[in-house]
């Protein structure tokens, strides 16, 4: 199956273990490179807008009035292809060739690719905040990341919302001094009051229903082994279902975000289109909330009517790993519910 092909082209790019596409790395600009690549081969008008957002446009065979009152015309599939560091085969790459399949075979609609949506839908944030002209719908279909379709015996499943989240870094200072001469009372070590600090996090999340917490990235200085360290970073990401549950996360942890991105819900004519299809071809319908953030998720808060298909994940829903799977059957039947989706747009 040439999206099979096509995702292990991608995860070949950056090299090593995993999917290796941080934003801003050649290693993206390379993979969109290759996704332009097949936008032309699908006979898609490809265009980079001002962000470095990578869009295939269908070339429509209709008059100019029809256009102008075809949602189809103003549909946009697609999703990301950053990763993160030794990230997985389909986050991101698997809604991108199955946009791309989907439009080259309808006919209709707009492929889009997204810059950063793991260093916080970058892309997507600044198509939004820069006023930029917005789709009447985004479908975006994705890999689950987690457990619920497997145990629902479930090949897709249609979202009903993303979680909030909110991102910073937290600094601890200490005092640097030789680790053999210095006693041990009257040391700032500042990654001793980082490992409490990191515990803090995890205590406040759990006392918080649906709640997460999670440092993912710790950078000591100086840095050496025979070294009290003197400076640490920590990177911190929240999470809560909704806005109530996130303002009492970060106030209870007590920072200021970075950047914050508010819980978005799907509601609109674009999810029901998806749970049609499913019944069209007599599937389970299968509806689950997300926990990962997504570009569909900023579209949604933007006032575009968005919605989400989730794909089965295997190995017990591990995700942003390269043990990261979905079957060859569920991908295929999953980009079919995309193709009927995105063609019901014209009806
Ligand atoms: C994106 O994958 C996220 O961090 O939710
Ligand atoms: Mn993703
Ligand atoms: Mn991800």
């Amino acid at each position: 199956m040439r999206v099979l092909e096509r995702l292990d082209e991608l995860y070949a790019i950056g090299g090593g273990a995993g999917a290796n596409r941080p934003h801003g790395s050649p290693a993206e600009d390379d993979a969109h490179r290759l996704a332009a690549s097949w936008l032309v081969d699908a006979g898609l008008e490809v265009e980079v807008d001002r962000h470095g957002n990578l869009f295939g446009h269908a070339r429509s065979p209709r008059s100019a009035e029809e256009v102008s009152d075809a949602v189809s015309e103003n549909c946009w599939a697609g999703s990301h292809l950053d990763t993160v560091p030794q990230g997985g085969r389909f986050d991101g790459a698997l809604g991108v060739v199955a946009a791309i399949e989907a439009v080259e075979r309808v006919g209709i609609g707009s492929v889009v690719v997204f810059r950063g949506e793991e260093v916080g839908c970058i892309g997507s944030r600044a198509l939004v905040a820069a006023g930029d002209p917005l789709p009447r719908m985004f479908l975006e279909l994705h890999v689950e990341q987690g457990p619920v379709l497997a145990e629902r015996d479930a090949p897709v499943g249609v979202v009903t919302g993303i979680v909030g989240y909110a991102r910073a870094e937290l600094v601890l200072e200490g005092r640097a001094g030789h680790a053999g001469t210095t006693p041990m009372a009257g040391r700032e070590d500042a990654l001793v009051a980082a490992a409490a600090e990191i515990q803090r996090v995890r205590d406040a999340a759990l006392a918080i229903d649906g709640a997460v917490a999670t440092v993912g990235q710790v950078e000591v200085e100086p840095g050496g082994s025979n070294v009290i360290p003197s400076r640490v970073r920590l990177s911190l990401d929240v999470r809560a279902p909704d806005a109530r549950r996130l303002d009492a996360l970060i106030a209870s942890i007590g920072f200021e975000p970075g950047y914050r991105v508010e819980p978005a819900q799907f509601t609109g004519a674009a999810p029901q289109m998806f749970r049609d299809v499913v019944a069209a071809r007599d599937l389970p319908l299968v509806e689950l909330a997300s926990g990962a953030g997504h570009d569909a998720g900023i579209l949604a808060s933007a006032g575009v009517d968005a919605a989400m298909l989730f794909v089965r994940s295997l190995n017990g829903g591990v995700s942003h790993s390269p043990d990261e799977l979905s079957s060859d059957e569920d991908v295929a039947l999953a980009i079919d519910v995309l193709a009927d989706a995105l063609a019901a747009t014209t009806r």
